[in-house]
């Protein structure tokens, strides 16, 4: 079974989603790493008839706290936000560090698409054609220093525009961080659409982080920051409730939160009566993950 990804974009605009899926329904873990996918071992396929989520659900449920904290608020509020310019401090151990133009960034690396679960910590999920480049590609460009051993990452704070930021409720900026070795693997994208159009804001235009075998809240929107550090970095839902939210934050039906079971989801657009689905260890990724957690106590480290 082979599976490649354009690096062109071409009719995707006016392409019906119907039809646009009826070309990828067989979609899953090594499959969605391409021309490179064949290296790491047999293909992870999606469930019979588990496919892509309409470009409505994706950009219409959404999780964006700097513009409210209803699933709707996003999209009502996000049209404010201005993602032009916009540009990425890049700092810590790094080799180049700058002020970097999106542009120069996007001119550097090669836009793939990439069909990925999502899986919330609230226990519902959807599947997302991405579009964007692997995170790896931006980090070998400005050279991690020897002693860098985890990346940052910021949100942008701009409450003129982004109305959940006059609230305290989080410590703004939206903070997140992976280990060096997470942020280099093949799988963790910098995402600039989905559905081969542009970012909507509210999915966290014009570049957010996906880390699809993480529960959500990892994949930080709007990134405005990326920092090298030998420590591990603050993030915020950690910072917020330390014992519900972890660092790692892998996908995990064994380990639940404390207040509710993380065994099964509930797939976003199924349906008021959908049967729930089972919760996958790494979210179906761990043939491509579990290694880098080798002799970890997933318990311990959630
Ligand atoms: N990034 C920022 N800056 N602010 C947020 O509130 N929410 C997170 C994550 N990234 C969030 C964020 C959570 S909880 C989830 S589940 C995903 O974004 C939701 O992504 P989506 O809205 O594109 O589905």
């Amino acid at each position: 079974m082979t599976y490649r990804f354009r690096t062109t974009l071409r009719d995707r605009d006016v392409t019906p989603e119907v039809h646009y899926l009826n070309r990828r329904q067989v979609i899953g873990g090594a499959l969605a790493l391409g021309g490179i996918g064949s290296a790491a071992g047999a293909a992870v396929p999606f469930a019979e008839g588990e496919v892509p989520n309409s470009f409505e659900d994706i950009s219409s449920y959404n999780n964006f706290y700097e513009f409210g904290t209803g699933k709707e608020d996003p999209k009502r509020h996000a049209g404010s936000l201005t993602t032009k310019p916009w540009s990425v401090k890049i700092d810590g151990l790094v080799d180049k560090p700058g002020d970097y133009a999106l542009e120069d960034i996007l001119s550097g690396v090669s836009i793939e698409e990439r069909i990925y679960r999502m899986r919330c910590v609230e226990a519902w999920s959807m599947i997302v054609p991405w579009n964007g480049f692997q995170l790896s590609e931006l980090l070998a460009r400005v050279g991690p220093k020897s002693d860098a051993r985890f990346v940052a990452f910021e949100t942008l704070v701009r409450p003129e525009e982004m109305p959940g930021q006059t609230s305290r409720m989080l410590d703004w900026p939206y903070r997140e961080g992976l280990r060096l070795d997470e942020a280099m693997n093949p799988l963790t994208l910098l995402a600039t659409g989905i559905y081969g159009r542009d970012l909507p804001n509210q999915n966290g235009a014009p570049l957010r982080l996906v880390v699809p075998w993480k529960y959500g809240f990892k994949s930080i929107k709007s990134i405005v920051r990326i920092t090298l550090t030998a420590r591990m970095p603050q993030s915020t839902w950690n910072m917020l409730i330390p014992n519900e939210y972890g660092f790692y934050s892998n996908v995990n039906p064994e380990v639940d939160h404390p207040r509710w079971s993380q065994a099964s989801e509930r797939a976003v657009g199924g349906g008021l009566f959908a049967k729930r689905k089972p919760t996958l260890m790494f979210n179906g990724y761990a043939d491509e993950v579990a290694a880098m957690y080798d002799g970890m106590d997933l318990r311990a480290n959630y």
